[in-house]
């Protein structure tokens, strides 16, 4: 099979990630969470305590990021810093879509994902991969499942280093993000006209990724 670039986009909590990294392990591909990356600039802004978009935009642009696939966890590094470990937090989740809501943002994101891209040989996941990101990717897959799926799967990755937020927390939480992603004007979530939909509410993480490894055998 040819080296393929195949992109995962879907709501928070569909197993992007984790199926991501499944099925590059099983291609011998790289794998790129986008999403680690509008966290570590969420995180940044955050850090610095900028609101305003325009700052928020020029320092993005002065970013030096580095994206470091690793077994488990893709590591970014900022500046020359590991920030990995503190963007999953709920201050981080609380402001991301915010942040990346902005242009001058997704602007810088998509050209590092577009040359991490370039050779192929590599899954994506996010919200706007198959849409803007990849949109000649070879293979297009749209993840989600229920609300109520996904937010069980999410709090079972929270509560160990969050044990005060509730279930209804995590589901309103993954609720407002749905919403403030797929509203926005710029590269919103939503499924490209061309991508196979694939509920997994029934399927295993490794299921997902053998039913996604059968599409591209099927068609390369
Ligand atoms: O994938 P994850 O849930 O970590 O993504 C965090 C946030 O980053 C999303 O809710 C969305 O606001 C933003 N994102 C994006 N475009 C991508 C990936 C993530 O806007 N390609």
């Amino acid at each position: 099979m040819k080296k393929l670039s195949i992109a995962i986009d879907g709501p928070a909590g569909a197993g992007k990630s984790s199926v991501s990294k499944i099925l590059a392990a099983r291609l011998g591909y790289a794998y790129l969470d986008t999403g680690a990356m509008y966290r570590a600039v969420t995180y940044e802004a955050l850090e610095r305590k900028l609101e305003r978009p325009e700052d928020i935009v020029s320092m993005t642009e002065k970013l030096d990021m580095e994206v470091k696939p690793d077994k488990d966890v893709m590591h970014v590094i900022v500046d020359g810093k590991d920030v990995t470990p503190y963007i999953r937090t709920p201050e981080v989740s609380g402001h991301v879509s915010e942040v990346s809501a902005i242009g001058g943002v997704r602007t810088a994101m998509v050209a590092i994902q577009r040359k991490q891209a370039e050779k192929g040989g590599i899954v994506l996941d996010g919200r706007d991969i198959g849409t803007t990101v990849l949109p000649k990717a070879d293979v297009k897959i749209f993840l989600t499942a229920s609300v109520h799926t996904r937010a069980v799967r999410r709090f079972k990755e929270l509560t160990e280093g969050h044990p005060e937020m509730t279930m209804e927390d995590v589901e309103k939480e993954i609720s407002r993000r749905d919403y403030l992603d797929s509203h926005r004007d710029i590269s919103p979530l939503k499924q490209a006209e061309d991508a196979v939909l694939l509920d997994n509410g029934d399927l295993t993480l490794e299921g997902t990724a053998e039913a996604i490894i059968h599409i591209c055998r099927s068609r390369f």
